[in-house]
C-alpha cells in the first residue's frame, strides 16, 4: 500500500504542520466603519467575559487580532457560499486568538517521541477488529500502554457489529435517559493546556457509564492530567487510549466536582485518585480501521471515540460555527498528524450530504452548541482522518458476537 498514511501522533496531541502565513485580509467589512466594528468587539468581549475589557492596551491588541479574524471569516464565508458549501464560520469565544494561540490552546503542544514504544510492543497492540493495516501499529505506539495485557489480549475474532445494518440516522444527543456529559471547555483557567486527550477520554467514559447505569456523571480530566503519568504527559499531551486503560485499571475516575479542572499540571492527589469511584468503565474495543460503514454500524449502537487531524484546516476549525464541515483537511496528505480527540455521537444526511455529529471540548460557543457536523463517507480515512482509529468503550461489556 504505497499511499498508506503514516500516522505520526495519537489523538490529543499537537499541531506539527507548517501553517500558511496569515493574510492581511481586505473584505466587505471595509464598509463597516471602524467604530461599529469596535463596538461589536466590545460587546463580544463582555459576552465572553474577556479579562482584558478594562485593559486598554491589551484590548487594542485583541481588537486588532479579532478584526483580522472577522475579515477572514467574512471572506471565507463568501467563498463557501459561492462554492455551495454549508460550512459556516463566525464569531466564537476564540475570535481574539491568533491561529498559533488557538492551536496551542486547543490542540495541545507537540509531543511526539516521548510516547514511543519499542517495535515489538507496537505489534502487540495492533489489536482490534480484523484487518488493521500497518499504520495501526504506528498509532498504537502512541496509544497503548506497553506491556499492558489488557491491550495485548484485545484481539477480537469478529467485528462485533458485522451484521448490524446501520439505520439512515442516529443521534445520541436525543437519548432518553440522557447519556452525554456536559460540553466542556479545555481552555478554562487561562494558560494553554494540551489536554484534549483527557477531555475526549472522559467524554466517552461518561457516556459508557451513563449508558450502563442511566446516570450521567461528569468525570474529572484533572484526575487524568495529574495521575495518569505513566504514559501520558498532562498538559504536554497524551493518548486517549492510555487514559481509558488507566481508568479501567484504577477502577474508576473522580468526578469533576471532586477533582476540578485547573488547566495546569498538578501533583496527583492519591487519596482522591484511589477513592471509590462511581464513574467506572470496564473495557474498550476497536472499530475496524478507516471503514465508515463499520463506523456507522458502531455509532448506531454506541458513541465512538476518534482521533482527528485538524492542523491543515486550522483556520476553519478555529472559527467553525455550524453547517457540515467540508474544508480540505488531510485527505491528500501522506503523513497525517492526529492532533485532536473527539466523540462521534451520531450521523445523518442533509440535502443529500451525509455527515457525522461530533462532541467537542471547546465550549458551547463553538460550533453547533459545542457539537459539529462533518462530511461523512469522504476520503479514504474519513474527513480529517476521523475514521482512522475509532474505539468503543463499555461498562459491563456486551458478550462478543458469535
Ligand atoms: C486531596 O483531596 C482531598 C479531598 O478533596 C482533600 O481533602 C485533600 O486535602 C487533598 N490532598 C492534597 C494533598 O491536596
Ligand atoms: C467495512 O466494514 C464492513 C462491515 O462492517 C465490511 O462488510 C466491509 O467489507 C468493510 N470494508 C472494507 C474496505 O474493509
Amino acid at each position: 500500500m504505497k499511499l498508506a498514511v503514516l500516522i505520526t501522533v495519537l489523538a490529543g496531541l499537537c499541531v506539527a504542520h507548517a501553517l500558511a502565513p496569515a493574510h492581511q485580509e481586505q473584505s466587505k467589512l471595509q464598509e463597516t466603519s471602524q467604530d461599529a466594528l469596535l463596538q461589536q468587539f466590545q460587546a463580544w468581549a463582555v459576552q465572553h467575559n474577556k479579562p482584558y475589557v478594562h485593559d486598554r492596551k491589551e484590548s487594542a491588541r485583541r481588537f486588532s487580532i479579532w478584526a483580522s479574524n472577522v475579515a477572514h471569516i467574512s471572506r471565507s464565508n463568501a467563498q463557501r457560499n459561492a462554492a455551495g458549501s454549508s460550512t459556516r464560520l463566525g464569531l466564537t469565544a476564540f475570535t481574539d486568538l491568533t491561529r498559533e494561540e488557538f492551536a496551542a490552546a486547543y490542540l495541545g503542544s507537540p509531543m511526539v517521541s516521548r510516547n514511543l514504544l519499542p517495535e515489538q510492543q507496537q505489534q502487540q497492540h495492533a489489536s482490534g477488529a480484523g484487518r488493521l493495516p500497518g499504520a495501526s501499529a504506528l498509532l498504537r505506539r502512541f496509544a497503548a500502554a506497553p506491556g499492558s495485557s489488557a491491550a495485548a489480549n484485545k484481539k477480537v475474532q469478529h467485528w462485533r457489529y458485522e451484521n448490524v445494518t446501520p439505520p439512515s440516522a442516529a443521534d445520541w444527543r436525543a437519548a432518553q435517559p440522557p447519556i452525554l456529559g456536559p460540553i466542556k471547555d479545555q481552555h478554562v483557567g487561562g494558560a494553554p493546556c494540551g489536554s484534549c486527550w483527557a477531555f475526549s477520554a472522559v467524554s466517552i467514559m461518561e457516556i459508557a457509564s451513563a449508558k450502563a447505569t442511566g446516570k450521567v456523571i461528569s468525570g474529572s480530566e484533572q484526575h487524568l492530567i495529574d495521575c495518569d503519568r505513566k504514559y501520558d504527559h498532562g498538559c504536554e499531551g497524551g493518548g486517549w487510549l492510555n487514559a481509558i486503560q488507566y481508568t479501567i485499571k484504577n477502577r474508576g475516575l473522580a468526578t469533576e466536582d471532586e477533582y476540578p479542572y485547573t488547566a495546569k499540571d498538578g501533583k496527583c492527589n492519591k487519596t482522591l485518585a484511589h477513592a471509590k469511584h462511581e464513574l467506572q468503565v470496564d473495557d474498550w474495543e476497536d472499530v475496524p480501521f478507516s471503514n465508515e460503514t463499520a463506523l456507522a454500524a458502531a455509532v448506531s449502537q454506541t458513541p465512538v471515540i476518534v482521533a482527528i487531524c485538524c492542523g491543515p484546516a486550522i483556520d476553519d476549525w478555529h472559527h467553525y460555527t455550524g453547517g457540515i464541515f467540508d474544508s480540505p483537511c488531510c485527505e491528500k496528505d501522506k503523513e497525517i498528524t492526529l492532533d485532536h480527540g473527539m466523540v462521534v455521537v451520531g450521523y445523518g444526511q442533509e440535502a443529500g450530504t451525509p455527515y457525522w455529529i461530533l462532541k467537542n471540548s471547546w465550549g458551547a460557543a463553538w460550533g453547533e452548541q459545542g457539537f459539529m457536523r462533518i462530511r461523512r463517507n469522504h476520503g479514504k480515512h474519513g474527513k480529517c482522518a476521523l475514521a482512522s482509529y475509532p474505539a468503543m468503550v463499555f461498562r459491563n461489556p456486551p458478550q462478543p458476537s458469535a
